[in-house]
């Protein structure tokens, strides 16, 4: 049986597929558009017979019916999306088509082949919505953690492409019973991050010479969570979840945007020392803040605990080691990305590269 992966050239879908199938799990039909986010090369290694990529768009009706018919997945985990804020704030259409429309698709063409199987595929499929902790909006110092109760309230046009995608298939649930399980992760942080986000940025930043820019006082609070510990609960979700329910993941590590870029520093200062005697500490700079910053997000992961088993292993500190060390170690998956589209963005959003 296959499971069909939707996104799985970028981040955490590239690292779910190498942990599924190192698991045990049988065969992966990967559905990515190859955007300038998706990575062929992360996975290329894999024996055809357990992996097959399909470059493709999930707003595509026509070839999710097509794959629906050739492969007959037992399950749909959908990681694919336009998944960063800073792009969404100067171009928010793109996420509007994937985000909320492509969703959409997907789960239209997952009720379809759903309700004219049978037997044992009609009864254990699963339909696994990969959201975020952003969807929640923005918490006080004080305020308690995100709760799966806790209302919608998204801030910024990705959370909010992010929330109607959700609503959707939450609905999907509702309306026609497809077997919709939810997830909601804190920030995740590892191998194949694209260097837009935060940690990947500070580092290939700060291996480079470059600034490492701090929106406004660096002070906005994130819970970080190791790739791997996400994949192992998506794993268990997918094998134990109760359809129609949401699940919040975290790491239990809040820490200050600050703290992150600082201890980044303090590993790379032994692990790479810098030429000149400096600390990379000092090429922090603080640049102007993100347009309506959340400024803290913070997870309650007590219901996936209680009820599935889960819990994060890997600290922070462990975490970002091995992060920090598959960076310098990848030089040519570090390379093939520092090109082109990646400048341009460094461009448009940093004015410089
Ligand atoms: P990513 O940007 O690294 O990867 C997204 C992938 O989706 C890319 O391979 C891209 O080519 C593909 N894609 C984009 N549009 C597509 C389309 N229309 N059709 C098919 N494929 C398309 O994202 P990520 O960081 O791996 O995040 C994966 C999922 O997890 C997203 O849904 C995101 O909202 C969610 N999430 C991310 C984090 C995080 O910290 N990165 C935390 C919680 C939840
Ligand atoms: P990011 O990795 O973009 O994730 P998200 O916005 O989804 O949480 O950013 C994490 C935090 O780091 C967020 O508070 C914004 C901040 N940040 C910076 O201060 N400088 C940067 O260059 C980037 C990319 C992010």
């Amino acid at each position: 049986m296959s499971i069909l992966v939707t996104g799985g050239c970028g981040f955490i879908g590239g690292n779910f597929i190498l942990d599924y199938l190192a698991s045990g799990g049988e065969k992966v039909i990967n559905l990515d558009l190859l955007t300038y986010a998706g990575n062929r090369s992360s996975l290329a290694h894999l024996p055809l017979g357990s992996y097959e990529l399909i470059r493709g768009d999930i707003r595509d009706q026509t070839l999710l019916e097509k794959i629906f018919s050739i492969h007959q997945p037992e399950a749909i985990v959908h990681f694919a999306a336009e998944s960063h804020v800073d792009r969404s704030i100067l171009g928010p259409e793109t996420f509007i088509e994937t985000n909320v429309l492509g969703t959409l698709r997907l789960l239209e063409m997952a009720k379809n082949y759903w309700k004219k199987s049978e037997g044992d595929l009609k009864e254990n499929f699963r339909y696994i919505q990969i959201s975020t902790d952003e969807v929640y909006g923005s918490l006080g110092p004080d305020d308690p953690p995100f709760k799966e109760t806790t209302p919608y309230s998204p801030n910024n046009p990705y959370s909010a492409s992010k929330a109607a995608g959700d609503h959707l298939a939450r609905a999907y649930f509702h309306t026609y019973g497809l077997p919709v399980i939810t997830s909601n992760c804190s920030n995740n942080y590892g191998p194949y991050q694209f260097p837009e986000k935060l940690i990947p940025l500070m580092i290939l930043n700060a291996l480079g010479d470059k600034p490492l820019p701090i929106y406004g006082d660096g002070l906005q609070i994130r819970d970080w969570l190791f790739v791997s510990d996400h994949t192992r609960a998506l794993r268990l979700i997918l094998k134990k979840g109760t359809p129609g329910q949401t699940y919040n993941i975290g790491g239990n590590s809040e820490k200050t945007n600050l703290e992150v870029v600082k201890t980044i520093c303090r590993l790379l200062d032994s692990k790479k020392p810098k030429e000149d005697g400096k600390s990379y500490a000092e090429l922090i700079t603080q640049v102007k803040d993100r347009p309506g910053h959340d400024r803290r997000y913070a997870i309650d992961a007590s219901k996936i605990k209680k009820e599935l088993g889960f819990e994060p292993k890997i600290s922070f500190e462990e975490g970002l080691n091995k992060t920090i060390d598959w960076y310098l170690d990848n030089k040519t998956w570090v390379d093939g990305i520092l090109t082109g589209e990646y400048r341009s963005w460094l461009d448009t959003q940093y004015g410089q590269s």
